[in-house]
């Protein structure tokens, strides 16, 4: 048997809205990718969303828009993508590593309190996994300080903490539509902000620093002026006619997420094998974007190998980032920095999760995690 890592939920009825950029005038940043923002925003109950090309992207645009460069340090959490630290180091800032809670896996403020020094002028928390931070305490954290607040919602469009969603209390929040997300046109992002000046100027400076867009040029010709140096990073009316009937659906897809990830975990309750889960914290929606399990890390990689042997997709989210050779040549970074990131980073295996799985699959994945312990206690 075979069962893939990730399945897209991207078929055939995605196409009369394909077809209908198709026939349209717009290619590129158009009327749908304005409706899209403006469905994403409704979402998440924020005041603005820009689409941009990814989320490393719209982390970047944030950042410079908040006149963050070179001789500034922004705190990261050691346990995410490299895009989160990468974002920080395109704009001439340090990425400086902080560690994580070993329980839930998320930035822990306390160790984020001991990285401030006079230089630092943002945080950017990761949502790790769909489970958001404590936003409350990170807004109170970001303003006893005068940092900007940033959040990587790479994972996490469909959750929320308290009651408070992505995008609602940091300054702004980046999304990512990469091919294995949630929510995906293969490539994309945004922005998410309550602060209007903020979209304006992340607007601005996704396309080229013009103060017109193709639209806004197109009906009426206006001339457009170049304002601020700014990039190539605008979603295109493809991208957004992609991800549009996708918001009809997130919520149900949410629950076939949920129905999934409760069959993992009462299976592995069932069987008491010897995995661990990231805890979540009480008062969370769970955006259910990857299910990852940890297992011990002197087993770890034999693990890996022997899913693979048996047909099962898997990945590894991830391995700490300040380990990773760029950061410990250029930066001096190394183990012992960040001893729970470096410790989860090397126990985390990342299972087939998406709506589409089938209980078949779930059973065959719990099967072979099963028989890989039978294994190793011969
Ligand atoms: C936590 C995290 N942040 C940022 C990114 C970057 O997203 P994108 O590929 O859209 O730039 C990813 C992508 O996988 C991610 O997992």
């Amino acid at each position: 048997m075979k069962v893939e890592f990730y399945k897209h939920n991207l078929s055939g009825e995605n196409q009369p809205d394909l077809k209908a950029v198709f026939n349209s005038v717009f290619l590129t940043s158009g009327p749908v990718t304005a409706k899209f923002e403006t469905a994403f925003s409704r979402y998440l109950g924020v005041k603005r969303t820009v689409g941009v090309t990814s989320c490393t992207a719209g982390l970047f645009l944030c950042l410079k828009s908040s006149g963050i460069g070179p001789g500034d340090e922004v705190i990261v959490p050691a346990m995410t993508f490299a895009a989160t630290a990468n974002s920080v180091l395109h704009t001439g800032a340090t990425p400086v590593f902080a560690d994580i809670d070993p329980d839930t896996g998320l930035l822990d403020l306390a160790g984020a309190g001991r990285k401030i020094t006079p230089h630092t002028r943002a945080i950017i928390p990761v949502h790790l996994y769909g489970q958001m931070v404590d936003m409350e305490a990170f807004r109170a954290f970001a303003d006893s300080y005068k940092l900007y607040l940033i959040e990587d919602a790479a994972h996490c469009v469909e959750g929320s903490r308290n009651g408070i969603k992505p995008g609602q209390l940091g300054d702004a929040a980046c999304f990512s539509f990469y091919a294995t997300k949630n929510l995906t046109c293969g490539e994309g992002g945004a922005v998410s902000t309550n602060d209007e000046k903020l979209a304006d100027n992340i607007k601005i400076l996704r396309l080229h620093g013009l103060n017109k867009d193709a639209a806004g040029r197109y009906e009426h010709f206006k001339h457009w002026d170049m304002v601020e140096l700014g990039y190539k990073y605008n979603m295109n009316d493809i991208q957004a006619s992609i991800l549009l009937p996708q918001m009809e659906k997130i919520e149900k897809y949410h629950v076939k997420r949920r129905e999934v990830y409760e069959q993992y975990i009462s299976k592995l309750k069932e069987l008491s094998l010897p995995v661990r889960r990231p805890e979540t914290a009480p008062q969370t929606k769970h955006a259910h974007h990857l299910f990852v399990i940890r297992v011990d890390s002197g087993i770890r990689d034999r693990l890996i190998e022997f899913f693979q042997a048996n047909g099962v997709g898997i990945a590894v989210n991830y391995r700490a980032v300040h380990l990773n050779s760029y950061y410990t040549k250029h930066l001096g970074t190394g183990p012992g920095m960040c001893p729970h990131a470096e410790k989860m980073g090397d126990e985390v295996i990342s299972l087939p999760f998406y709506p589409s799985l089938e209980t078949e699959s779930i059973d065959y994945v719990i099967s072979v995690l099963s028989q890989f312990f039978e294994k190793e206690a011969r």
